[in-house]
């Protein structure tokens, strides 16, 4: 199964560099997926570091091209690089394999160690018939559901910075590193997982969540908090301008605008939580209510006791509430789940 694994390895690194050379070197390369790359604003070192590529419009490029240099047709399957028809494999013929990226732009996934796992690619026209990325399927070396877009161009500067910039997407953690911040992965739009967090948690205990600035970012990144709260970690969020991702965002203000607006709007996971919360319950008691249950239930989610009563403290502060009514609400939560 290594041997298996270490063939993967190969031809995926391969195939990175195939379509990161028709990125630079091709023509139609240059012309569509490097000025598509640059009119984002992300310049050449950039474009070098996360190792991005493009795959030609062509049905069989990358297929061909590994033909040539004697690669298995089958371990182009197994590592999610090419499809056949169905049927194919059955039929008293060669089976006819294709590429499964073709006109796209080309983000490599790396494991921990910067070993080329998967690939993200990104559609280039506005057709909203067509999927914007595709992706590698599971395969024998990438597990979605335990890997972080970019940790191994950033697990250096999450430790140095002792904490870790969680983003939903690929270009939002190219775009934060360009700026400067380099402690950055990215859940890359799938709901964060526990193995995800214990990922993160080899190399520090702080995880700030920076999601899109959406309905579905606010939805995903409560969630989220919840979750690493259960792993035992501390959390924190940022939340951005309606619409904004972090990616567009420092765009608009820059690297120092940027940072600026993180230090800014920083928020412990109580202050989110009962912002997000009491500004949907209004003046209504029960909603209210509800709002504090829903807070209460969080903070049983922390297993440190002395965190928990840090954090009760601060929500009676928060919701002007008496502080044992909290506490002694969490302890029927707590006592349910034992
Ligand atoms: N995603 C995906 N498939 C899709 C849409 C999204 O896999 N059809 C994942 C990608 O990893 C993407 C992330 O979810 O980076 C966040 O999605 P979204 O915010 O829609 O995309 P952006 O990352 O903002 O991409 P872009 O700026 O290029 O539009
Ligand atoms: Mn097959
Ligand atoms: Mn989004
Ligand atoms: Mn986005
Ligand atoms: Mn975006």
């Amino acid at each position: 199964r290594q041997n298996e694994r270490d063939s993967l390895y190969i031809v995926l690194n391969f195939a990175q560099k195939y379509y990161q050379n028709l990125l630079m070197e091709h023509e139609e390369g240059q012309s569509i997926g490097l000025s598509y790359f640059r009119n984002r604003g992300f310049n050449d070192p950039t474009i070098k570091s996360f190792g991005l590529g493009y795959s030609l419009t062509d049905w069989d490029g990358l297929t061909k091209e590994a033909a040539k240099k004697g690669y298995n047709p089958e371990l182009l399957e197994k590592a999610g690089l090419t499809l056949h028809k169905e049927g194919d494999a059955q039929a008293n013929r060669a089976t006819r394999y294709y590429d499964r990226f073709r006109g796209r732009v080309i983000f490599p996934i790396h494991n921990v160690s910067g070993k080329v796992i998967a690939f993200g690619a990104r559609i280039l026209s506005a057709d909203k018939s067509q999927p914007k990325y595709i992706n590698s399927p599971e395969t024998d070396v990438y597990h979605k559901s335990k890997i972080l877009y970019g940790i191994y161009q950033a697990k250096n500067a999450i430790r140095q910075e002792d904490v870790c910039y969680l983003v939903e997407g690929y270009t939002d953690v190219i775009s934060l590193h360009q700026a400067g911040i380099q402690n950055v992965a990215a859940s890359s739009g799938t709901s964060l997982t526990e193995e995800q967090i214990k990922l993160i948690a080899r190399f520090t205990n702080n995880i700030t969540i920076l999601y899109d600035g959406d309905a579905a970012g606010i939805k995903a990144a409560l969630r989220g908090l919840d979750m690493v709260l259960e792993e035992g970690l501390n959390v924190s969020l940022v939340t951005l301008p309606d619409g904004e991702d972090p990616d567009s965002y420092v765009y608009k203000v820059g690297a120092e605008g940027f940072k600026k607006h993180v230090q800014q709007a920083t928020k412990d996971f109580i202050t989110f939580k009962t912002e997000m919360l009491l500004k949907d319950a209004g003046d209504n008691p029960f909603k209210r209510a509800e709002a504090i249950n829903e807070i209460v239930t969080s903070i049983t989610k922390i297993s440190d006791p002395i965190k928990r009563q840090i954090f009760f403290k601060r929500t009676a502060d928060l919701m002007k509430m008496d502080e044992q009514t909290l506490i002694s609400e969490g302890n029927k939560h707590l006592r349910r789940r034992e």
